[in-house]
């Protein structure tokens, strides 16, 4: 069903400002959206209200039919935990574990961990990660910890996956890998990808592109 907006507005600060105003949008199942703008252009911020990370928002945001400000806190983790993929800007692993138990965090809820920890492991090896599994994130670079909390995202194969600038810290051949992976689950599992990027060609590959200026989108 996908996710639709309808006068989004959200001001923040003080003294309060408009970062988005008034969009409308509707994004279907399947679909493959990206956003650029410049740094501040309200990107993430867009990014957490269509996944339902922030709800405090003029106007409306609705997630398969489901207007997010009327869901009950169970059905917003019940989409949060089993249908949605985040891949933050920054990593947030949780330090106390290894990479392999960041990755099935998500998992831990839901049982059928066995299936999960197969998938995980093919991640690993797909990021070239193999042999860093059992690390801690502080014994990891910048950019295998990317890769890890993309495993984290991918690892429930969600029916949405928000991606905030998920190659920021990759060099090219990691970037190209990791894309191809988001674009896979994409057209393999019918996942919504919404991936915000500064990569102009990045961009392009997605099946509509928004950029945001002065707190609106224009389609390039
Ligand atoms: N909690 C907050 N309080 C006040 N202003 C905020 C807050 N969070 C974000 N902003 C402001 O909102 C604007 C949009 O921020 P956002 O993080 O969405 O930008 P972005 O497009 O993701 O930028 P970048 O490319 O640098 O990640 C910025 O001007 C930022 O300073
Ligand atoms: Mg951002």
């Amino acid at each position: 069903m996908g996710i639709r907006t309808l006068n989004l507005t959200k001001t923040l600060g003080d003294p309060p400002t408009p970062i988005l105003k008034n969009i409308s949008l509707e994004i279907q199942d399947g679909d493959y959206v990206s956003v650029t703008g410049r740094s501040g252009s309200g990107k993430s911020t867009l990014l957490y209200l269509l996944s339902s990370l922030d709800h405090t928002l003029e106007g409306k945001v609705e997630i398969d039919g489901q207007d997010v400000n009327q869901m009950s806190a169970e059905a917003l983790s019940l989409f949060r935990n089993k249908k949605a993929g985040f891949v933050f800007q920054f990593h947030y692993l949780v330090a106390e574990l290894t990479a392999m138990e960041n990755v099935l965090l998500p998992a831990r809820k839901s049982g059928g961990i066995s299936k999960r920890r197969e998938i995980a492991t093919t991640l690993f090896e797909q990021f070239g990660l193999k042999d860093k599994i059992h690390r801690l994130p502080r014994h990891l670079s910048g950019g295998e910890q990317q890769r890890v909390a993309i495993a984290r995202a991918l690892v429930m194969e969600p029916r949405y996956l928000f991606a905030d600038e998920p190659t920021g810290s990759l060099d090219s051949e990691n970037s190209e890998i990791v894309l191809n992976l988001l674009e896979k689950a994409n057209e393999k599992q019918k996942t919504t990808l919404i991936l915000v990027t500064h990569d102009p060609g990045f961009s392009r590959r997605a099946r509509r592109q928004i950029h945001l200026v002065d707190g609106q989108f224009i389609t390039p």
